[in-house]
């Protein structure tokens, strides 16, 4: 049996991830390719319960470390009892976030150690990769202002956080595109929706085909 395809959605809060990872399982079961779609932090119950303590807001406060620590802790219940498995049997994952959210938002945005977070992306998941990530890309502000208009006063902690923090976290995931450009794939958010679509498309297009060439 041939491992299933990794594939990984990243972008700041207001980005259009959410429509955008409707759009990829569409695309790929019209061409009868068996999807499992998932998120993180989430994807298992008890990481789902993890997700609930990192976004909440108005408890004890969370240091960066903290806050990396329980992304990561997710992160193995998700990766040991759904992604893997998911994979060995073929299926492939479409995953709404993963370790490059970390890099991003507790890397660059909250500063935490890159040796750290190197150490627990190899213990968690080491050997893993996504085989392609979708990196929806918009400036802060304007990502921000669209998911502030959705979640009004019930904004979670990281939505509450500011411009400039974003800002730090765009300029760390468009860090790690230039890095892996076979990996990402960097999408301008700010388009009209049939161009992100025919360029999600096109991404696609390309691991299908790798598929049928392996
Ligand atoms: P979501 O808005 O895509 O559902 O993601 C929940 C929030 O969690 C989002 O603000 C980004 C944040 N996050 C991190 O800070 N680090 C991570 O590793 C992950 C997966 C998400």
């Amino acid at each position: 049996m041939t491992r299933g395809k990794f594939i990984t959605l990243e972008g700041i809060e207001g980005a259009g991830k959410s429509t955008a990872t409707k759009f990829v399982c569409a695309w790929l079961q019209e061409r009868a390719v068996v999807v499992r779609l998932t998120r993180e932090p989430g994807g298992t119950p008890l990481a789902e319960r993890v997700r609930q303590i990192v976004l909440e807001r108005g408890t004890e406060t969370l240091s960066p470390v903290t806050e990396t620590l329980l992304m990561f802790a997710a992160r193995a219940l998700h990766v040991q009892s759904v992604i893997l498995p998911a994979l060995t049997r073929g299926e492939w994952v479409v995953c709404d976030r993963f370790t490059d959210a970390t890099w991003a938002y507790q890397g660059s945005g909250r500063g935490v150690d890159a040796g750290l977070l190197g150490t627990l992306a190899a213990a968690v998941h080491g050997g893993l990769e996504p085989d392609c990530t979708l990196l929806f890309d918009l400036p802060a502000a304007t990502g921000l202002a669209r998911a502030r208009a959705r979640s009004g006063s019930g904004a979670d902690r990281f939505e509450a956080e500011t411009v400039a923090f974003f800002e730090k976290v765009r300029a760390g995931y468009l860090a790690r595109a230039r890095a892996e450009p076979r990996r990402f794939r960097v999408l301008d958010a700010a388009a009209p929706l049939a161009d992100v679509e025919r360029a999600i498309g096109s991404a696609l297009k390309g691991l299908l085909s790798q598929e049928v060439t392996a």
